[in-house]
């Protein structure tokens, strides 16, 4: 522990140097002893409560970085006292990773928090925006959206979600057949890396910007910010949503959709999801929920539904023509008339969480799906969720191996399972995961397989870990690296020995570097 206090002092006094600071007026950066901002600062962006009172580490030093210099400078004093930095933006992490540790030994580490650099420069012109890392994606819509009202991104759909860790790992919308993942439309990148050099798209290397869209950022450095090719919006675009209980065909309306929507024209969005409603026994339920979006007015909508998803019902009433912009609230679930809702970076919700994810290639049966829906109907509380995001588009005429996020054609949709909970006692939370696992046990035959593939932003410890802080080898991380990232994960592991080959930036989930 001495010489914990020694390796603290060390960097926190390097870190002071080379910013221009001084111990008694540290301006960005925090210690635990800082009792009056350091929780504040700590749980600001912090979206899955369980990582606070999971005896997980927590950091040594916030740093709250105001230029990129910062950044750099917390690299460099990071690798010669040795504190590790965990990099967080918009603090969704699925599984804590950006702003706690499950390391055994207990070396301090510093969590860079980058919600200070958050600048949004749009183009409109050129059709193009540079965003700081730390801004959300209702940051970069509400901002988009008011410097030209012809151009969108595609993203995701809560508000809250961080730039930095969202394009990393692929990062996916309502918009995502018609123009592929938010990572698909990152044209260029300023960068930190383990250096501590400032890099951009040029000076990094084809390999190093091909891996940091999709294989996760938080593995080659620290963004700082990205420029994004915006895409074209009309005017007006249509959003529904219809829902179904098992008494009203939801089975089989689920059934058709698996056919049905990865094959729809780009312009027709329609995900579907499903949870557990009711008393149990007599009034317990699955209700399907089928949301949508057209890209143009009401009648164009109405018309493509009904040519190519008739038996979905859906009724003038059940629709609402909107701009793009009010789409993103929409599917947000913020009020339609509030667009600085967007701004609101503070959590949601108070709660924990888990998810975990799968990639369907060929439709699930009915009589499949009845089973399912007899594990999704055994727990009372909470409902657990089973999202299904509809693939093709785009997203099937990009190669596998364009960029490092891999999941392409062949995959019909990829179903997140997602739970949110209240309670923080273990047990409870303990029950949740329990539930959680027994579904997932019970997707095994109707889903991808060799390997299991697994989406990246919907992080999943249960997938596999290290705790050995820096030594992760390449079979080991093969467990998760495979399944996040199929065949690019040796490429991925080569770029990383390239450019980390110490794995300074090194995590529970982490790709080693690989040299042969
Ligand atoms: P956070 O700051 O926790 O970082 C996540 C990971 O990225 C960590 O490993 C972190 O170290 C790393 N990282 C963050 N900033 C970095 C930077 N600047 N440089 C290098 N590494 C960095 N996904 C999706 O595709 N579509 C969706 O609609 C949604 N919706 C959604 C809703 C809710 C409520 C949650 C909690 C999550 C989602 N997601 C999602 C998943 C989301 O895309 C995923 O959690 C992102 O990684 C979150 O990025 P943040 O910056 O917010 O997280």
């Amino acid at each position: 522990a001495a010489n914990d206090i020694d390796t603290q002092a060390n960097f926190l006094n390097c870190f002071l140097e080379a910013t221009g600071g001084s111990s008694s007026s540290p301006s960005m950066i925090y210690t635990p002893n800082d009792t009056s901002n350091f929780a504040t600062l700590y749980r600001s962006s912090i979206q899955n409560l369980r990582f606070l009172s999971s005896g997980a580490e927590t950091p040594s030093f916030l740093i709250l970085p105001s230029v990129a210099h910062d950044a750099q400078a917390a690299v460099l004093c990071g690798r010669i006292h040795g504190v590790r930095l965990r990099v967080r933006s918009g603090g969704h992490d699925y599984e804590g990773l950006s702003y706690v540790s499950f390391t055994s030994t207990d070396e301090p580490f510093a969590v860079l928090d980058l919600s200070g650099l958050r600048s949004i420069e749009v183009d409109a012109a050129d059709h193009t925006a540079w965003v700081g890392a730390g801004a959300t994606l209702g940051e970069v819509y509400y901002n988009v959206a008011a410097a030209s009202p012809t151009d969108g991104f595609p993203a995701g759909i809560c508000s809250t979600v961080g730039v930095g860790g969202h394009m990393s790992g692929g990062g996916f919308g309502s918009l995502l057949r018609k123009y592929g993942l938010a990572a698909d439309n990152v044209v260029d990148v300023r960068m930190v890396n383990a250096e501590g050099e400032l890099l951009t798209r040029e000076t990094m290397g084809e390999d190093l910007f091909w891996a940091i869209r999709g294989g996760g950022a938080a593995n080659f450095g620290i963004v700082v910010a990205y420029k994004l090719r915006l895409v074209p919006v009309p005017p007006k675009l249509t959003v529904f949503s219809v829902s179904r209980t098992l008494g009203q065909g939801a089975t089989r309306l689920l059934h058709s959709w698996q056919s049905i929507a990865p094959w729809l024209a780009d312009d027709l969005w329609i995900r579907s999801s499903v949870i557990a409603i009711g008393e149990a026994p007599v009034n317990r339920t699955i209700q399907a929920t089928f949301q949508g979006l057209f890209l143009g007015p009401l009648g164009a909508t109405l018309a493509a539904i009904n040519m190519s998803f008739p038996e979905l019902g859906v009724r003038a009433e059940d629709c609402n023509e909107l701009s793009w912009v009010e789409s993103t609230l929409y599917f947000g679930g913020h009020a339609l008339n509030n667009t600085r809702a967007l701004l609101n970076r503070r959590p949601a919700f108070n709660s924990s969480f888990k998810g975990k994810s799968d990639f369907v290639r060929e439709p699930i049966s009915e009589k499949a799906w009845e089973g399912i829906w007899k594990v999704m109907m055994e727990g009372e509380e909470e409902p657990l969720e089973m999202i299904f995001e509809p693939w093709g588009g785009r997203l099937w005429e990009i190669e596998d191996d364009a960029i490092a996020f891999p999941h392409r054609k062949g995959n019909l949709y990829n179903i997140q399972y997602f739970m949110r909970w209240f309670e923080t006692q273990t047990e409870m939370t303990e029950r949740h995961l329990t539930w959680m696992r027994r579904l997932y046990e019970e997707m095994t035959p109707h889903v991808s397989s060799n390997p299991r593939a697994a989406y990246l932003n919907y992080k999943d410890i249960d997938l596999g870990s290290s705790t050995e802080e820096g030594r992760t080898n390449y079979t080991e991380a093969s467990a998760w690296g495979r399944r996040y990232f199929l065949s690019n994960f040796e490429k991925l592991a080569k770029v990383k020995a390239r450019v980390d080959p110490e794995n300074y930036f090194w995590n529970e989930q982490g790709i080693p570097p690989f040299a042969a």
